[in-house]
């Protein structure tokens, strides 16, 4: 399996029904977190991202929904028991989600490109990273979101989450730095940490209908 992202953004609104309809074949764990949600939007989030990772999981392992067992390891990255060839990581912001898909440990974060705080940068970044920012004044804000979904997604290819203090490394490091891919999207940033030496990343695209028929399809054969 080559490493693959998904990039699928969600509208607020749309397909309610879908979402009474695919609930059932989530964890019943997933289940109650989804029901605590305040906001629809944040239940299609949570809910699609996890079902588009149990379609994809049986459809590149040939297995059925039922045959899932999903755990986390002690910082809570989520895995697939019993697979340790298939590795996934999903970041998920309003109104989109972003999943890494691998053979190798993958980590990936989004983020909405928008006004940044950069005293963030001051507090959390280091030196390197904050120089980076300031290499070019037009694309400051961009350049920031670029070092904080790299760090996340670090922080998630390692995963130990924030247990590895986020001042303690640099992205911008010529070593690390090979690490990862960028992607800007419509108005989101999306970085992705893998094995150094992979070279080849597909990045697939799909809107909030063609999702809804791929789960649809997904959970009547499963
Ligand atoms: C939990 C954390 C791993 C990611 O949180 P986040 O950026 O808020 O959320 P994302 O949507 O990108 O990722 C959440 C998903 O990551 C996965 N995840 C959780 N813990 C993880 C870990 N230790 N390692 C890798 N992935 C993890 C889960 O699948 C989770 O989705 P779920 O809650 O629907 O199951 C953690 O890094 C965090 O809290 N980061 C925020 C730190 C910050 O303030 N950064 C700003 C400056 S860089």
């Amino acid at each position: 399996m080559k490493t693959t992202i998904y990039f699928i953004e969600l509208s607020e609104h749309e397909n309610l029904k879908e979402y009474e309809k695919f609930i059932k074949f989530v964890s019943p764990k997933r289940q109650l977190q989804i029901d605590k949600f305040r906001f629809d939007i944040d239940k299609k989030l949570s809910l699609f991202s996890d079902l588009f990772v149990r379609y994809s999981a049986c459809k590149a392992l040939d297995l059925k929904n039922s045959d899932l067992l999903f755990d986390k390891n002690t910082y809570g990255k989520p895995y697939l028991v019993g697979y340790p060839d298939f590795h996934y990581n999903i970041s998920h912001t309003r109104y989109a989600i972003a999943i890494g898909l691998s053979e190798t440990p993958i980590g990936v974060d989004i983020e909405k490109n928008k006004a940044a705080d950069l005293q963030i940068a001051e507090r959390f970044f280091s030196k390197g990273e904050q120089q980076y920012i300031l290499s070019d004044n037009q694309k400051q804000e961009t350049l920031f979101y670029e070092i904080w979904t790299k760090k996340e997604a670090y922080i998630k290819w390692l995963g130990k989450g924030l247990a590895i203090p986020l001042n303690t490394f640099d992205v911008t490091d010529t070593q690390i730095g090979r690490m990862f891919n960028t992607i800007e999207i419509n108005d989101y940033l999306v970085s992705v940490c893998n094995r150094e030496e992979f070279n080849y990343m597909e990045f697939l695209q799909l809107n909030e209908n063609q999702v809804s028929i791929l789960l649809s399809e997904f959970i009547e054969n499963t």
